[in-house]
């Protein structure tokens, strides 16, 4: 019989697993991100009337260039941008593969400082690009001088960053970005998933569009609209920088389908955005409880929170899986990650975390902000697998 070890595979994608989370049927799952809330009903119903009036047109492609639904997520950015400066594709994922095709490749490189989100070095070996880990500070948080310097020791071709960052939570500082627009020789890419969440005060990488065609922000409809299902993702950049994800997309990636279901959403993002404010509160209570009980907490702009534990962080995750709340082990030691949901899954988690932990948590936590320094290129899994076995 044939296995994987038969074939002529790439010499790079030898002994690798694939990517992929274990998605548990648990009553409270808190392990990938995602918006805890359905899509309202209302919102259902303008969907299924959007998609519906797309059905008898299947036998046509779509259209390649899903210009109305890039003039609708213009829109919805503002900052005066315009349908050309948009691009859209399956999944945010798919926008920085595309950014990665266009830009890197073999014989290129891209820089990233890690802990952030795992898909970025699996993107970049998918597309033969080569990935530098520049690290962070002991603290999680990236400063203007480890990335300048490690764009200077590296040149890549690509820089990238990650505000607010997975699975730390924080938002880039702005001086860092100014510092790496300044520095960079190539592309800068700022993965903005989790824009929505972001505490008051934090700026977004698009103000600082106009004077910079080098740099992207790529979004996605996964997180705040809770759209995870609809598959769709965005950037933002120079017109240019469209017309070259435009050279390596596929011929109608964007199915008629999507196209229609996610302006629908966009239409309803009132209704839909609604659920930021409760998730937001859920995650400062998650925050506030964990700190008051004594655990070390990193700040966060997004919908999870990051948290040290005493011992092995895989000890935590089992006991709270056999509690029934799924968390994420990220692969980062000492340390967990839990998705703020709604009410009542905070409850679950908080409850199962003090029975879990009996009170005797964290003081003696492995890892520690300030306290342990995290080795460069510490390997660390993303939002969507499940638990301590999925960490790449
Ligand atoms: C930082 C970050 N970027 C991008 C993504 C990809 O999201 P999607 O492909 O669903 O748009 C995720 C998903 O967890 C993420 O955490």
């Amino acid at each position: 019989m044939t296995s994987l070890d038969d074939l002529p595979l790439r010499e790079d994608l030898r002994g690798r697993t694939p990517y992929g989370a274990p998605q548990l049927d648990v009553p409270v799952r808190l392990n990938t991100n995602e918006n805890s809330y359905p899509v309202p009903e209302p919102v259902v119903e303008a969907i299924a009337k959007a998609v519906h009036a797309e059905l008898a047109d299947l036998n046509r492609y779509p259209d390649r260039d899903a210009r109305a639904l890039r003039a609708d997520l213009a829109d919805y950015l503002g900052h005066g941008l315009t349908v050309d400066q948009v691009w859209a594709a399956n999944g945010s994922n798919e926008i920085l593969q595309q950014l990665l095709q266009a830009f890197g490749g073999p014989g290129r490189s891209v820089l990233g400082f890690g802990p952030a989100y795992s898909m970025h070095p699996l993107l970049a070996l998918g597309t033969g690009t080569a990935f530098v880990d520049g690290g962070r500070d002991a603290d999680f948080a990236l400063r203007p001088e480890r990335a300048v310097e490690r764009i200077a020791a590296h040149r890549p071709d690509l820089v990238f960053l990650c505000s607010p960052n997975n699975p730390t939570g924080t938002a880039l500082d702005p001086e860092v970005l100014t510092a790496v627009l300044d520095a960079a020789p190539g592309m800068v890419v700022v993965d903005e998933a989790y824009a929505e969440f972001a505490r008051p005060g934090t700026t977004s990488a698009l103000a600082a569009l106009p004077g910079h065609p080098r740099l992207v922000v790529t979004r996605t409809m996964s997180k705040a609209f809770g759209f995870a299902g609809g598959r769709l993702g965005y950037l933002a950049a120079h017109p240019a920088v469209v017309q070259a994800v435009q050279l390596v997309r596929l011929p109608y990636h964007l199915s008629a389908l999507t196209q229609a279901a996610a302006r629908a959403v966009l239409a309803h993002r009132t209704a839909l955005l609604a659920t930021v404010a409760v998730l937001k509160e859920q995650r400062d209570r998650i925050v506030s409880t964990l700190r008051a009980r004594g655990y070390r907490v990193a700040d966060s702009d997004a919908n999870f929170v990051l948290f040290a534990v005493a011992g092995d962080q895989r000890d935590t995750w089992r006991r709270l899986l056999d509690a029934g709340v799924l968390v994420r082990d990220v692969g980062l030691p000492g340390w967990l990650r839990v998705t703020a949901g709604t009410p009542a899954e905070t409850d679950a988690f908080l409850a199962a975390l003090a029975a879990v932990d009996n009170g005797t948590a964290v003081a003696d936590g492995a890892a520690a902000i300030g306290g342990v320094a995290l080795a460069d290129g510490a390997a660390v899994d993303d939002g969507r697998s499940g638990g301590s076995e999925g960490i790449a």
